[in-house]
This record gives C-alpha cells, sequence and structure tokens, in this order.
C-alpha cells in the first residue's frame, strides 16, 4: 500500500529534540481542523458522525472530538468502557461476536449494539429482552456483507471470500430484520466516495423495500474524508439523497479521517554500519510501533526525506529480521543520536504498540501547531512492559 501522508504541514518546522525519543507528537490543531471538516459534512449531510476508536483512542481529546462529532463507536467491552469513562455523545459497540458475560455490559454502556448476524441477536434475545426489562434503551444494529468488494487489499477488505465480518445481503430476508433498528456497512479503506457510491448502487435495488422496515444505516467507516483530494460534496449529495429517498438516518463512524497527518512518531538513530549498504538502527520498531509496516505493508513517509544522497536501510532494535521500516533517502548518512520522525502515525500506530523484546513504549505528546504549547501527556517505563506478562 501507499502512505496516505500528505505531507508534513506543520511538522516541517517542529524541533525534534524537544520530547524524549521515541514518542508520538500529535497536533491538536490538526485534529480540531479534521473534526470540522466532519462536522461540516455532518452538518451539511444530516449525518451523525462518530469517531471510531479503534484507529484513534488518545482520549485526552476527548473533550475536543465531543465539541464537534455526535459521538464514538466501540469495538467491544473495553472501547465500550473507555468511551463512557472519557468521551461524550451517542455510543454504537459493534463486534463481530459477543461473549455472553460481556453482552450486560455492553448493553447498558451504549446507545446502540450491532450484531454480525440474525442467529447472534437470537441467541442474546434473553439478555436483549432482560436489559429492557430492566429499563435499559438501546437500539440494535445489523451489520451487513454488502459482497461488492471496493478493496485493493484482501487484508482490509470486509467482503471478501468467506469473510467473518458481516451477514451476506444475498442471504438476507424481511424476517432478519424483526427487531432490528438499523443496518450498518462497513466495507471501505482508506477510500474516496466513488467505491461507496458503487456499493450504495449496488445495494439500493437489493434493499429498497427493506429500508422501510428500520430507522437508520451506518455506513462504517473507511471514508477518507479529510484528505485534500476527497471529493465532499459528492459524499454529502449522496448522504442527503439515502436518508430523503429513504426516510433514514444516516451515520459515518470514520477513525483514521479524524487523525490523518494529525501527528508524528519521532525516534533516534542509534547505530549506523554498512552490509551492502548503509543499515541503520533505531529506537523506532516497525513491529513495536508502526506494525502496519509489516502487516499492510506500506512504507510510512520520513519527514523531510532528501531527494538525492545515500539510500539508508532503517529498522528497529528487536531481533526480528523483518524488523525493517524503509529503505530512505539521507543527504549525508545518519549519525547515532540523530532525530528522525515518520509521518502520520498518530492513527493505528498508537493503539497498536507491543512491547515485544522489551522494547520501550513511545512517549505520548500533545503539540499545538497554532500556539506552540507543548505538552508531554505520557511516558513509560518498565513497570508497562513488566505488568502485562506473569
Ligand atoms: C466497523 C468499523 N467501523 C469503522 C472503522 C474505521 O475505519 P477507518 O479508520 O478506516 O475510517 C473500522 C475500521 O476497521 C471498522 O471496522
Amino acid at each position: 500500500m501507499q502512505t496516505q501522508s500528505g505531507g508534513p504541514g506543520a511538522f516541517a518546522r517542529f524541533d525534534l529534540n524537544r520530547v524524549p525519543s521515541p514518542c508520538f507528537v500529535v497536533d491538536e490543531a490538526a485534529v480540531a481542523r479534521n473534526l470540522a471538516t466532519l462536522r461540516d459534512v455532518g452538518e451539511q449531510s444530516g449525518a451523525r458522525v462518530l469517531l471510531a476508536l479503534k484507529a484513534f483512542s488518545m482520549w485526552s481529546l476527548a473533550d475536543l472530538v465531543g465539541d464537534y462529532l455526535d459521538g464514538v463507536c466501540a469495538s467491544g467491552l473495553w472501547e465500550a468502557r473507555l468511551a463512557r469513562e472519557y468521551y461524550s455523545g451517542e455510543l454504537t459497540t459493534y463486534a463481530p461476536a459477543y461473549r455472553r458475560e460481556d453482552l450486560p455490559e455492553i448493553l447498558a454502556l451504549s446507545d446502540t449494539v450491532i450484531f454480525n448476524n440474525p442467529a447472534q441477536l437470537a441467541r442474546f434475545a434473553d439478555l436483549i429482552k432482560t436489559a429492557r426489562d430492566e429499563g435499559q434503551v438501546f437500539d440494535i444494529g445489523l451489520r451487513l456483507n454488502p459482497e461488492n468488494s471496493q478493496g485493493e487489499v484482501a487484508r482490509y477488505d470486509p467482503c471478501q471470500p468467506q469473510s467473518r465480518l458481516g451477514f451476506p445481503v444475498s442471504q438476507l430476508r424481511p424476517e432478519h430484520l424483526a427487531g432490528v433498528d438499523g443496518l450498518h456497512i462497513h466495507a471501505l479503506c482508506e477510500q474516496g466516495v466513488e467505491p461507496l457510491q458503487a456499493i450504495w448502487q449496488s445495494l439500493e435495488p437489493r434493499l429498497g423495500a427493506m429500508f422501510g422496515q428500520v430507522k437508520w444505516l451506518n455506513l462504517g467507516g473507511g471514508h477518507h474524508i479529510t484528505r485534500a483530494d476527497y471529493q465532499r460534496h459528492e459524499l454529502i449529495a449522496l448522504l442527503r439523497q439515502i436518508s430523503e429517498r429513504h426516510g433514514l438516518q444516516v451515520y459515518l463512524e470514520p477513525g483514521e479521517a479524524i487523525a490523518l497527518d494529525a501527528g508524528i512518531l519521532v525516534g533516534e538513530i542509534l547505530d549506523v554500519f554498512d552490509n551492502a549498504g548503509p543499515v541503520a538502527i533505531t529506537d523506532l520498531s516497525a513491529t513495536c510501533h508502526m506494525p502496519d509496516v509489516i502487516e499492510a505493508p506500506y512504507r510510512p513517509a520520513l519527514l523531510n526525506e532528501a531527494d538525492a544522497g545515500v539510500s539508508v536501510r532503517i529498522g528497529g532494535p528487536s531481533c526480528l529480521a523483518g524488523d525493517i521500516i524503509g529503505d530512505y533517502v539521507f543527504a549525508q548518512p545518519p549519525a547515532p543520536g540523530q532525530r528522525i520522525a515518520f509521518l502520520d502515525q498518530a492513527h493505528y500506530s498508537m493503539v497498536k504498540t507491543n512491547t515485544f523484546n522489551g522494547v520501550p513504549l513511545p512517549a505520548i505528546a500533545l503539540w499545538n501547531s497554532e500556539t506552540d504549547a507543548l505538552r508531554l501527556i505520557r511516558q513509560f517505563d518498565y513497570a508497562d512492559f513488566r505488568d502485562r506478562l506473569s
């Protein structure tokens, strides 16, 4: 995959020595700009917009998120707890499957709980009834698999053959919608509006009559709405058309779009040597700090990469031979102690970090590119590593 970074933005003038290494630095002004764009889409289209916590759950910015969006969506019990502890507004929870013992709390915390197929709904009907008898108020949703692959990478395509994500739309019958308040579809990844239009064109004729049985339609995430080239007018027109034609409240649950180009990961060169070309070992690890580099895979953009010079293979301090971030051009070979930073690391990287090999977790800092205020929010230490083990 290609990096979707639109460039360094204000980070071009950020002094990397102002933070400890390694460290995520998130620009709250950039997050606010993304949030304002998403609020604008919501206001103009009538859609309600929820932050997908799985992508960006930096809860020190929860109040800022609440200033702009209608709420958040969670992927299970722990994110639902985090949502209720720090975030405001609506909470929608969806997981491909639930543990029976978790569901009562999920129902109590959430405004909407979405199930992966009608059999799950039937299996948990007793828990749903008990919760409602106790006075809890929540909507029930059903996730559909639109069976319309629009992604290029199978790993990120919920419509791939034998997908476990959502009930295949070809199997849906009107009776499956008994007790269902809304439908959920998530089938995109870092995409523009055309794939969404294509999915809608294939779904509308199949589902048209059934839309009368539900109140809302959640179109999931994967919409790169805050990217400079995203066709927001087309999105707004589509969302309005869906809601007006079928009397539906439309929801979007972007994650990445909230934090796109809003954070960097700062690290330090620890060693440089030659093995058929320069190799640099850093305190940043692909496998521990940016696992999507290996998983997607993709090559993250390096801040201020030179146009010409020497190509250096940059990798992490772990034992994994494949702990390689990529090959990058430097005007001069880098030296131990030199700071570097990778762009667009606020989303998905921070939520996926781990301490394999005892590699330290990056600190988390909040910078405001408009005021230049910098706050070190969190540093991790040996105890964070030890206490995940026993
Ligand atoms: C159900 C669901 N909703 C929302 C999202 C957020 O997607 P993104 O961060 O790509 O916008 C995801 C991501 O996997 C998802 O699975």
